[in-house]
């Protein structure tokens, strides 16, 4: 693409400029600002660029793995893998209101931002991939009872607490643009297109107390239920499809014996910002084929429920 291959040029100078010889640290969250940010700061100023990806134990299935060799092999950057999950689920250990979840994995992050960027001799910027609409519109992106959109991927007031200079390549483009501009950097077509994810990740998909053993069940079924939909090509027509771990469990029978085990929800959504949403049409034989499969492929699981609540008055999350 012509307009974007200028662009790129252009970031990459304005970049040198702005950096020059100076350190810089990008907090990667595996989304697609993030990444785009990260990849043009590597092409512009390559080795003055050091990445922290923080992993607080509430991602989904393989992702940080999956995030980290996309980076280490594809793009040759310095890639800190900070893996804190043990910090993050002893902090949110018996902790099930919402909101504290929120406020406790906001501060952890920022602490634990803090602490490896502080490790960087000589770091005197920070980028951030902040986009046009966060930077004219710094309003709440959720409805719900949620911080402001991606508040802790941006690690709010950690540049004036460091006393870093922010690099905020990606400040004059739309969602869109920034797509096509990943695209141009050679971001594969279904890491671009991937669902949104929340910040605080897997926590707000697991109601009430979160415990490794629901976070691996959580994992597990989540997989099954996105494989479902992509095999039945459906990816690409939803906005955000998940699953959630009830705080509950039911009586059901397997075989000659009964269960009794843990119930998950699984939401799909179309959007076109977040801001609204109605829940996806699935048909009955997609529903009752996913629920099949989950119940059998994943031990922990003896029934499944489809949320059919649309945005308002339901949230996107179930927190
Ligand atoms: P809700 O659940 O409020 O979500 O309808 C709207 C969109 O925002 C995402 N979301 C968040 N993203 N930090 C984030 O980075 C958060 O605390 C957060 N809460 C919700 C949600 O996944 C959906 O895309």
């Amino acid at each position: 693409d012509w307009t974007m291959g200028a662009y790129r040029e252009e970031m990459i100078q304005k970049i040198r400029e702005q950096v020059g010889d100076k350190q810089v640290i990008c907090g990667l969250s595996g989304g697609v600002d993030s990444s785009v940010t990260a990849i043009l700061l590597h092409e512009a100023i390559g080795d003055q660029l050091t990445c922290v990806f923080v992993d607080h134990g509430l991602l989904r299935l393989n992702e940080a793995e999956q995030v980290v060799q996309m980076f280490r092999e594809n793009y040759n950057l310095k890639l800190i893998h900070a893996d804190e999950s043990d910090l993050f689920l002893g902090e949110l250990e018996g902790v099930s209101d919402p909101e504290t979840k929120r406020k406790t994995i906001g501060k952890l992050f920022i602490d634990v931002f803090q602490k490896y960027a502080s490790e960087i001799k000589d770091a005197e910027f920070l980028a951030q991939g902040t986009l046009y609409p966060d930077v004219i519109e710094s309003v709440s992106f959720s409805g719900g009872p949620s911080v402001t959109i991606k508040s802790h991927h941006n690690v709010g007031g950690l540049p004036e607490k460091m006393g870093l200079k922010l690099v905020e390549p990606l400040r004059e483009l739309f969602k869109d643009e920034v797509r096509a501009l990943g695209h141009e950097l050679g971001l594969p077509a279904s890491f671009i297109g991937r669902h949104p994810f929340p910040g605080p990740g897997l926590a707000i998909r697991c109601p009430g107390e979160i415990t490794r053993d629901k976070l691996e069940i959580l994992r597990k079924a989540d997989a099954v239920y996105i494989d479902q939909i992509r095999k039945h090509g459906l990816y690409d027509d939803i906005w955000q499809a998940f699953a959630a771990i009830l705080p509950m469990r039911t009586v059901g029978v397997m075989g000659d014996g009964r269960t009794y085990d843990y119930a998950l929800a699984l939401r799909a959504v179309t959007s076109v910002d977040g801001m609204t949403a109605d829940y996806y049409p699935f048909t009955h034989d997609f529903l009752g084929e996913t629920s099949t499969r989950i119940i059998n492929e994943v031990k922990g699981v003896n029934r499944v429920f489809y949320d059919c609540t649309s945005k308002p008055p339901g949230t996107i999350e179930l927190e």
